[in-house]
Order: structure tokens, then C-alpha cells, then sequence
């Protein structure tokens, strides 16, 4: 079995940012599965969700999460929100190492995805509703998924990066 580390959250949590620090911090290997799904593609994520619709994204991210995670061992590997609402995808992640949810409210998530262009389920007239709407569904399912759940909220970036990599040490 592979020891990976997956990051889980919703759209705006910091998952990139804190685990591109975490793989830093560990020596490990890092991964994004978008920035992955947006290589093996040739194209943006707004482009394959308006070619293929989200059915067409999520069958890419599958695809995508199980060849990082076979190509690779001991990666610190970054997810996008919705990764967790296919039940393969919650499996192989568990099977091939631990996941930990990077949380935050929905008023800091709103905060942090307000300007964003790139997210095509955003691109919406009433964000507010549809961040809501995504956490109330999503949020048990990161939980329940999660060996870990840490406050990505207001806290500096990088005390988070060190609480979770003391709770994750010795792999
Ligand atoms: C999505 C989150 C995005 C990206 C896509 C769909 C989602 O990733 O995968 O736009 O369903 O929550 P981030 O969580 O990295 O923004």
C-alpha cells in the first residue's frame, strides 16, 4: 500500500497552497489534480466543464486521481472539491493513504472564492447560495471520509502546515 496524503475540502480551503507547503515540509512529492487534469487534457477546467459538462469533468478527475496515485508513492496530493462525490474516488483514497479535510466556514469560503473566474460551478448570479448549498451536501462527506480535519479558517498557512504534518509524523 501506498502512503499518500490527500487533501479534501471545498473550493476556496487552501488545499493547493497548504499542500504544496506540506510536501515541502515533509520531502515528499506534490501533486494537484487539476493542475494534473488540465495537463493530460490540453485545456482549462472552465473549457472541459462547458465541452463535456461536469459528467465529463468528473469522469477526467477519476481517471487522473488513479494514475497520480498509481504512479506515485508518498505523494502529498491536492484534490478539488468535488473529488469526494464518487464513491470510487472515496475508496481508492482511503485504501492508498490518509486524508485529511482541510475546513473552513462557509463566510471565509465566500470570502476567498468572491473574485474567482476559474471555477465554472461559481460562475453563477448568487454565489452565496450555491457555496451554501455545496457545503451542506459536501461537508458530511468530508467528514466522514477524513482520518484528519484541520481549520484551514483564518489561521497562518503555514501553523497549519505544521500542525498537520506533526499529526501525520512518523508516516
Ligand atoms: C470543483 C472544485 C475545483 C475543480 C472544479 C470543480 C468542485 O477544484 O475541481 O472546478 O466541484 O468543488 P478546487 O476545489 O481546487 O477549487
Amino acid at each position: 500500500m501506498s502512503d499518500h496524503i490527500f487533501l479534501i475540502g471545498p473550493m476556496g480551503a487552501g488545499k493547493s497552497t497548504v499542500g504544496k507547503q506540506l510536501a515541502r515540509t515533509l520531502g515528499r512529492p506534490f501533486f494537484d489534480i487539476d493542475h494534473e487534469i488540465v495537463k493530460s487534457t490540453g485545456a482549462d477546467i472552465p473549457w472541459i466543464f462547458d465541452m463535456e459538462g461536469e459528467d465529463g469533468f468528473r469522469i477526467r478527475e477519476s481517471k487522473v486521481l488513479g494514475s497520480v496515485i498509481d504512479a506515485h508513492t508518498a505523494a502529498v496530493i491536492a484534490t478539488g472539491g468535488g473529488i469526494i462525490l464518487r464513491a470510487s474516488n472515496r475508496e481508492v483514497m482511503s485504501a492508498t493513504g490518509r486524508v485529511v479535510y482541510l475546513s473552513a466556514t462557509k463566510a471565509q469560503l465566500y470570502e476567498r472564492t468572491k473574485k474567482d473566474k476559474k471555477r465554472p460551478l461559481l460562475q453563477v448570479t448568487d454565489r452565496r447560495a450555491v457555496i451554501d448549498e455545496l457545503f451542506d451536501l459536501r461537508d458530511p462527506l468530508y467528514r466522514s471520509l477524513a482520518d484528519f480535519v484541520f481549520t484551514s479558517g483564518s489561521i497562518q498557512i503555514q501553523r497549519v502546515v505544521d500542525d498537520i504534518a506533526e499529526q501525520l509524523s512518523p508516516s
